[in-house]
């Protein structure tokens, strides 16, 4: 049942319509004041960071999708290519599964065996600690991989919308504080689409998660992909009602700042260009992430993915230079990112 669900959100997710209907990211309400004379060279500009200790060549992730199907092995290994050859970050899908059942394990591993260098961040839904999942099946999860650092992702929404979903999220954060306790490598809080509240970073962080990736709405609506699954009218109205639900990516990044001020953010949810990026690193991010764009990419090829990502980091290098920003901590403290009135 989990393989065939899988199977569907990547099926549906490629050949569906699984945006938001009126809702955005935000980002739209804001613009960079263009500087005329930057006093820099454009070959100057410096996309290069660090984050959980591993160097990366642009400050871009290929946020987390999949795993544990053979067409999800097929995407991971092409993904992990293109993350190594570009040298940026990456998030694997749940690997739940993989640790029900090891013949499942391999669509995970070839991440790791093609991407040795790479930022890499192991996968698993929080609620599953309230279903039997263990500090130890974390454990093994990240050293499956080999992984940097833990996504712990959070999707009340998209269990409630599911016929099978796991909808016991009472008593979690508890479970996420003795996680974050007993993991070696930090553990990051991650939404899947409808970002975080001020109340909710404050609570994780002081659950002891080590980072938040907003992935807010404006992007992938999961309520939608859900809609496109439902085997009722019902399920399918009820999915329906939830299109435009979430705190879009831009808001959510204020708030998760208000609430956990010291905590690092991984800017995800409907970016969709170097701009988008650029604009979320100057909100205060530190990575930025996409999902639905890569695996569009993924599906065609390896080089597919490589444009997407250098496309991606020519817009950004492009905006620092109209800004005069030689580096990412330039563009963290700029004074020329304005919200539209
Ligand atoms: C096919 C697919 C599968 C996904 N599976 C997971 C998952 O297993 N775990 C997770 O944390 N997020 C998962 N996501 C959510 C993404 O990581 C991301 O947060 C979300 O899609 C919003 O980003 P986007 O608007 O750039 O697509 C998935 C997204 C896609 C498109």
């Amino acid at each position: 049942m989990l393989e065939q669900r899988k199977a569907d959100h990547i099926r549906i997710n490629l050949e569906e319509d699984v945006g938001f209907d009126r809702l955005t990211n935000g980002l739209e309400r804001y613009y960079f004041v263009h500087q005329a004379l930057p006093e820099l060279d454009l070959e100057q500009i410096d996309l290069s960071t660090f984050f959980f200790g591993k160097s990366l060549r642009a400050p871009l992730l290929i946020s987390s999708m999949t795993g544990g199907t053979e067409r999800a092995h097929a995407i991971n290994r092409t993904l992990a290519a293109a993350a190594q050859e570009a040298g940026i970050a990456m998030g694997l899908g749940s690997m739940r599964a993989a640790l029900e059942d090891s013949s499942l394990a391999e669509s995970f591993l070839v991440v790791r065996s093609t991407a040795p260098d790479i930022l890499l961040f192991a996968n698993l839904g929080a609620v599953q600690l309230n279903y039997g999942c263990t500090v130890d099946d974390c454990r093994r999860a990240v050293e499956m991989v080999s992984a940097d650092a833990l996504y712990l992702h959070l999707n009340a929404l998209q269990e409630a919308l599911q016929p099978e979903g796991e909808t016991r999220f009472a008593g979690l954060l508890d479970k996420i504080e003795a996680v974050c306790k007993n993991l070696q490598v930090p553990v990051v809080a991650k939404e899947v689409g409808w970002g975080f509240s001020e109340e909710m970073a404050r609570r994780l962080a002081n659950a002891g998660v080590a980072a938040i990736d907003v992935a807010g709405a404006g992007g992938t609506s999961w309520s939608q992909v859900e809609m496109h699954r439902a085997d009722t009218e019902a399920r399918r109205r009820v999915a329906a009602t939830f299109r435009d639900w979430g705190i879009p990516t831009a808001q959510s990044i204020q708030m998760i700042q208000q609430g956990a001020p010291h905590l690092p953010i991984i800017a995800s949810g409907g970016l969709r260009n170097g701009l988008d990026v650029a604009k979320t690193i100057a909100l205060g991010a530190r990575l930025a992430g996409m999902a639905g764009p890569f695996l569009k990419a993924a599906v065609i090829s390896t080089d597919a993915v490589l444009e997407t990502i250098e496309i991606t980091a020519a817009e950004l290098r492009i905006t620092m230079f109209c800004i005069s920003a030689q580096s990412l901590d330039e563009v963290r403290g700029t004074s020329h990112l304005v919200r539209r009135t």
